[in-house]
């Protein structure tokens, strides 16, 4: 399967996708990552793998609409089966989300329907919260509110900082988005109605 990261920071979570793709645990293949920021690591990551990269300047163009035609012209020339957003910090349009409708996953760090948006560590610690988590779930227009795949909880300690759970979190990202991915890939997992759809013989 083909698949088209979109990224605009350090991009740890491409790199599990890379990894596991290489390893073999998700049939699929990293075909270009698209960044919508200049010199940012997960650029790094692409070439050191020698996968095609792309930056799309959003500030370059004057609509997000715009931005949004262009991203998604380069996105067709590329026919990915899927798309990841991994730290993709930008807003879609409903246009855009709509063509690439049930092919298109994220990840966001909460436990959704719990705190969509930014600052979820801060939330989490505001709030005295016992648990944080971050949810892989398939993109719709609604920010971060498209039906979730699946998700990772971890125990909020009394000493956590907003730096300590951002790691722990990270790691389990790591593991439940290449896991998503590889179900996706294999046929397993796929948006039905709306609706998250698993297979009976996920291995
Ligand atoms: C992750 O915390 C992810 O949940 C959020 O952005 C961060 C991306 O990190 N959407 P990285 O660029 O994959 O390292």
């Amino acid at each position: 399967k083909r698949i088209v990261v979109l990224v605009s920071g350090s991009g740890s979570n491409l790199q599990a996708i890379i990894n596991e793709c290489s390893g073999g645990f998700i049939n699929g293949k990293v075909v270009a990552v698209i960044s919508n920021v200049h010199n940012v690591y997960a650029l790094e990551r692409a070439k050191f793998h020698s996968i095609q990269s792309l930056v799309l300047d959003h500030t370059a163009y004057d609509s997000r609409h715009k931005f949004d035609e262009e991203l998604a012209a380069h996105l067709t020339k590329l026919a990915p089966d899927l798309v990841v957003l991994a730290g993709f910090m930008r807003i879609l349009s409903k246009a855009f989300v709509s063509q690439f409708h049930g092919k298109m996953l994220n990840i966001h760090p909460s436990l959704l329907p719990k705190y969509p948006g930014l600052y979820t560590h801060k939330k989490v610690i505001d709030n005295k919260d016992k648990q944080h988590g971050a949810s892989v779930h398939f993109v719709t227009a609604e920010l971060d509110g498209g039906p979730v795949v699946l998700q990772s909880v971890i125990a909020v300690c009394d000493n956590d900082s907003m730096p300590s759970l951002r790691s722990k979190l990270a790691s389990t990202e790591w593991l439940i988005y290449a896991l998503a991915v590889k179900w996706f890939c294999q046929g397993t997992l796929r948006l039905q109605q709306d609706k998250v759809w698993f297979d009976d013989d996920l291995d």
